[in-house]
């Protein structure tokens, strides 16, 4: 089994050292922090498997530090000191997701043997989420990358709603990282162990949405050959996340509203009512409140979808949230499984500092991503950043320093790259699981891949044999 990684934090270094050095003897490795700020860019950079964090901490105290690295990186585990007797902050990080606390002065069992109840319970959970067929989202989930005023006001609502199971509306532009906050939201909630579901309310036309959100009956339209249970009823006890609720009939609004006042669902063709018992989570770029006064959205449905709203920040308003993005995605997109993340030049970082960034953090991840393809593993320079290429049609922005061989190079490649996945799309009869597995990428990859070359409906219905 691989070594636990641990991170200590506290403000006296008296009691990092003690116990790290406990816990080094005890076979992990261990990681410090002096106040709450390192703590959560530390829980950034590892993603340790362990914090173990004293409530009263310098500059964000432990409690808020608590919600920061919980929104960060779900999967990791957090065990709170406080001082004897102040159980106010123990209930509100046992709230916020702590796993445990110990009261100090603690003696050094007790610490060691919460570490290993820890950890018992992580390596549970994880276990139930692979009998459960769930571990793959678990292991996708993200971590949210940014410290920008603007997405720590985004870490703090996450924080604080998670828990609670109210119905939550993200907004914001293409990009932003929506789906990434209801993956958040749902991994940070008490419905963790359940299945989170999504469904995107523009990728199908309104007969096959409604029957894929709510099932049908066998013989309840052309083509519903079988009965089959819907989304909703699949995400009984955990999240759905209906993406592009603004696309939503509003037929099928009418029945979203059915699910909210009485929790309960009918599938297509059949008046029986079962319960179900989910969360539920949406997203939409668009402007829901003009829709209402266009009469293309519901406005009691609106009302009760807007719960709580969080909003997303366009990239260009928080530019300074670059450099650690393209960190983040410089990792990810390593050359090859064992090379080191790339380098970028300081002019090619001031490039895509420059730039606005329509497309948000999924532009700027496939720019990143397509630069370190490009630069083969060496140093991404400015040549390798293809602003404004071929996505939306103009020439390429490089102009002068971009010798045309290299830029038939980048063109070649691309439509290399494209010809492949189209034939392993149409190999694997559409089902994009297959495909990212004959083509040894990882399914996130192909859908980017997918989005990137306009490709989301191929191949076409009737060629894909299902
Ligand atoms: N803050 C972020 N940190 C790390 N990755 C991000 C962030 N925001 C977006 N991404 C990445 O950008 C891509 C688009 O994000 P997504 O959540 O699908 O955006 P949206 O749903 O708003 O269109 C995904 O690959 C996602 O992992
Ligand atoms: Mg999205």
């Amino acid at each position: 089994m691989a070594q636990k990684s641990i991170l200590v934090a506290d403000a006296d270094a008296s009691i990092r050292s003690l116990l790290k050095q406990l816990l080094q003897e005890e076979g992990y490795a261990v990681g410090e922090a002096a106040t709450g700020v390192e703590v959560v860019d530390k829980v950034k950079e590892n993603a340790p498997d362990l914090v173990i964090m004293d409530v009263r901490m310098p500059e964000i105290d432990g409690i808020e530090a608590l919600s920061r690295v919980k929104a960060a990186s779900p999967r990791t585990g957090v065990l709170i000191m406080t001082a004897f007797g102040s159980s106010n902050a123990a209930i509100r990080a046992m709230d916020l997701g702590a796993f445990d606390y110990v009261t100090k002065p603690f003696d050094l069992d007790k610490i060691s043997y919460s570490v290993r109840n820890v950890f018992e319970r992580q390596d549970l959970a994880r276990e139930v989420g692979t009998l459960r067929g769930e571990i793959s989202s678990l292991v996708q989930t993200e971590r949210i990358v940014g410290n920008s005023p603007a997405m720590q006001e985004v870490y703090r609502i996450i924080g604080k709603v998670a828990k609670s199971g109210a119905t939550v509306l993200i907004t914001g532009e293409s990009g932003t990282g929506k789906e990434l906050v209801a993956e958040s939201l749902h991994y940070n909630s008490g419905r963790r162990a359940g299945p989170l579901v999504k469904a995107s309310c523009a990728a199908l036309p309104e007969t096959l949405l409604e029957a894929e959100l709510f099932g049908h009956e066998k013989g309840s339209f052309t083509g519903a050959l079988a009965q089959r249970r819907g989304r909703f009823e699949s995400a009984d006890k955990g999240t759905i996340f209906l993406d592009e609720i603004a696309e939503m009939s509003l037929q099928t609004q009418t029945k979203l509203l059915r699910v909210l006042q009485d929790h309960e669902i009918e599938r297509v063709g059949s008046s029986i009512p079962i319960k179900v018992d989910i969360r539920i989570v949406c997203a939409t770029n668009k402007e829901l409140q003009k829709m209402v006064e266009q009469s293309r959205f519901r406005d009691d449905l609106l009302y009760r979808l807007n719960v709580i709203h969080i909003k997303m920040p366009a990239l260009r308003e928080r530019k300074e949230d670059i450099p650690a993005l393209v960190e983040h995605f410089l990792a990810k997109h390593r050359y090859s499984a064992t090379a080191q993340p790339a380098a970028i030049s300081e002019e090619a970082l001031r490039r895509l500092m420059e730039y606005d960034w329509p497309g948000n953090v999924r532009e700027l991840e496939n720019a990143v991503e397509r630069a370190v393809t490009l630069a083969r593993g060496e140093v991404i320079t400015s040549r390798e950043l293809p602003f404004g290429d071929h996505e939306d049609g103009h020439e390429d922005g490089e102009g002068d320093d971009m010798p045309a061989a290299r830029s038939l190079f980048k063109k070649s490649v691309a439509q290399f790259e494209k010809d492949l996945i189209m034939k392993a799309l149409r190999d694997a009869a559409g089902n994009r699981s297959k495909a990212a597995e004959m083509l040894g990428i990882y399914r996130r990859l192909l859908y980017a891949k997918i989005r990137e070359y306009g490709l989301e409906g191929y191949p076409p219905k009737a060629q894909a044999v299902r």
